[in-house]
Order: C-alpha cells, then sequence, then structure tokens
C-alpha cells in the first residue's frame, strides 16, 4: 500500500457544504477564526462584503468547491476536484439543505428534500472517506433536525416519489430523519477505519432570507423572524457535535438534550441500503 501524505498536525481541515449562507456561513467563519483551513462546497456565492471571508480566499485558507449539489454530474465533477486537491479533511460538514414549498424532482428523478438531505450526504462521504482517513479527527457530522419528533408513519420505499406535499414535517422532516438512520446504521462498520459519523440538530436558527420561498408553515415563518436566535446558535450546535463532548461517540443524534434515541431505528439499514445502492449503481460511474 502507498503511504499516505502527511498533513500538518497542527492545522485541521474542514469540508463544508451550504457554507455560504445561514448556519454554514457561521460555521466557516468560526473555523476560519480559530485557525482552521476550511474547503468548501457550494453552489452559491459567499456575501460580497465580508472582508473576512474574501482575505481567507486570497489566502488559500478558504477553498470554493462549487456544484448544484442534486445534479449528480455537478456534484461528481466538484468530488474530482476536492480528491485531487484537497491533502486531507477532519471532518466532514454535511450541512447543505432546506425545507421548499412544493415536491420538486431532481435530475435523476427523486424528490429533492430526499437527494439533498438524504443521498447527496452519503454520496459525499463515500466520495471523501480516503481525505478522512488522511486526517487526524476523521469525523462526520450532518445536519440533522428536530423536525421529525411528532413523526408518526415512516416508510423508506416513499422517499424517492412521496404521495403528497407537506410543509416542514412532510418530506423535509421524513429526510432528515433518514440521513439520521443511515448515519446509524453506517457508524458500526466504519468504527473498524476509526471513523465516527453523527448526525445533529442545530436547534432554530433564523435564516429566513429575502426572496426566497421557504415551505415553512406561517407560525414557524413568524418564529424565524422574531424568536429564534442567529444561525451562530446552530454553528456552535455543529461545532459541539463534531468537536466537542461527544467525541469518542459513533452513529448518534444529537440535539439539545445531548444524544437521543432515534425512532424508526428498525429501519435504518432499510435506509441505508437504499442510499448505497443509489452511490453504487449511478452515482460511481460518473466518478
Ligand atoms: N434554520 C433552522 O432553524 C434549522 C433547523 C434545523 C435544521 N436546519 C438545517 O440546517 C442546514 C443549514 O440551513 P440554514 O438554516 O442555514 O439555511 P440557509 O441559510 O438557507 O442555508 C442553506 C445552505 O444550503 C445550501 N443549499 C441548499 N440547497 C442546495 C443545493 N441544492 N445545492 C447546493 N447547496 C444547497 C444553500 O445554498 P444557497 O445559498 O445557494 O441557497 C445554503 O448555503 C440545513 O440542512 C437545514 O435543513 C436548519
Amino acid at each position: 500500500m502507498n503511504a499516505l501524505p502527511v498533513q500538518d498536525p497542527n492545522t485541521r481541515t474542514a469540508l463544508i457544504t451550504g457554507a455560504n449562507n445561514g448556519i454554514g456561513l457561521e460555521l466557516t467563519r468560526r473555523l476560519l477564526n480559530e485557525g482552521w483551513q476550511v474547503a468548501v462546497l457550494i453552489r452559491s456565492s459567499f456575501p460580497a462584503d465580508d472582508d473576512a471571508i474574501a482575505s481567507a480566499i486570497r489566502g488559500g485558507r478558504l477553498r470554493i468547491y462549487r456544484a448544484e449539489l442534486t445534479d449528480f454530474r455537478q456534484l461528481a465533477e466538484a468530488l474530482k476536484q476536492i480528491q485531487a486537491a484537497e491533502t486531507a479533511i477532519d471532518v466532514l460538514f454535511n450541512n447543505a439543505g432546506g425545507s421548499l414549498p412544493e415536491l420538486r424532482f431532481s435530475p435523476q428523478g427523486r424528490e429533492m428534500h430526499y437527494e439533498l438531505q438524504t443521498v447527496v450526504p452519503y454520496l459525499i462521504y463515500r466520495e471523501t472517506k480516503e481525505l478522512l482517513l488522511r486526517g487526524s479527527l476523521k469525523t462526520v457530522v450532518g445536519t440533522s433536525s428536530n423536525a421529525f419528533n411528532f413523526t408518526k408513519t415512516f416508510d423508506p420505499g416513499k422517499l424517492a416519489r412521496p404521495e403528497r406535499f407537506k410543509a416542514l414535517t412532510g418530506a423535509y422532516a421524513d429526510t432528515k430523519l433518514a440521513l439520521s438512520l443511515w448515519t446509524q446504521a453506517l457508524a458500526p462498520a466504519e468504527a473498524a477505519d476509526g471513523i465516527r459519523l453523527r448526525s445533529a440538530d442545530p436547534g432554530p436558527n433564523n435564516t429566513l432570507r429575502k426572496g426566497k420561498k421557504s415551505g415553512l408553515p406561517f407560525p414557524v415563518n413568524y418564529l424565524m423572524r422574531f424568536v429564534f436566535p442567529p444561525p451562530s446558535s446552530g454553528a456552535g450546535r455543529l461545532y459541539d457535535a463534531a468537536v466537542g463532548p461527544y467525541q469518542d461517540k459513533t452513529g448518534v443524534l444529537i440535539n439539545s438534550k445531548g444524544v437521543v434515541e432515534l425512532k424508526f431505528a428498525d429501519r435504518a439499514q432499510q435506509v441505508l441500503d437504499q442510499v448505497d445502492r443509489i452511490y453504487r449503481e449511478e452515482f460511481r460511474q460518473l466518478m
């Protein structure tokens, strides 16, 4: 086996998706402030007026890879660039996501929430695993949600083609649950390679954006605007899930109460089998 390139032990590197807005942007700012190197996989730009971000880009500490993540061709091209240019990843933050105002379908024909929030994080993990093995922390954090707290029925077989749209508690919630479930099912096998995978609920955050239809029910929209804390709060939760008190845990979901039991755990393997099949049968050939 070839010797792996050695990473400077004093430098930590994160790969963050959805890093240019909201919680991901605050997480990017925090890690840069703490001296991390940050690679980001984003589809649109950082705020133009952020001097610290601009200076980190110029200095090479913030490296940008671009893709509309639900388009497998774009995602594969960006992942090839990451594999070619990055030396190691300590923490992968699979953070991109959000609720849509209706059911939409990806270029591959699956419902968008499922593609973006459940399938894509798995594909990114698979294709960055070699880089994670070269990092020192070997950690993956998926951004989950508490939106599925009241979910009563869950059928993994319907995630790709839901029967109807329901704001926040429908496809959005189901596909966040599915992310946490495959994380739990995959963790034991990956522990053999020293990799730890967790999912984390960033809690409520005001990440409303002008002109963007979020698909949030009116009361949640109201709470977001007037009650929820700024996205630095959620960024703190993701940061703690990665390098805080849960560092030795794997497969777990972390929310404001700490490590919590996942509902529908009996379907975790089925969800993992589904995303793994998509990886093997559709995605790997694009790499
Ligand atoms: N805010 C909350 O209260 C809350 C609560 C629980 C969980 N979360 C989760 O936290 C994560 C971050 O969300 P946020 O609240 O910070 O919202 P946000 O400000 O809208 O940020 C979402 C990020 O994901 C990116 N993204 C969305 N769809 C994408 C796609 N198809 N391809 C590439 N990138 C895409 C966005 O890119 P663009 O800038 O190009 O749109 C943006 O960078 C999400 O997974 C969300 O579900 C949020």
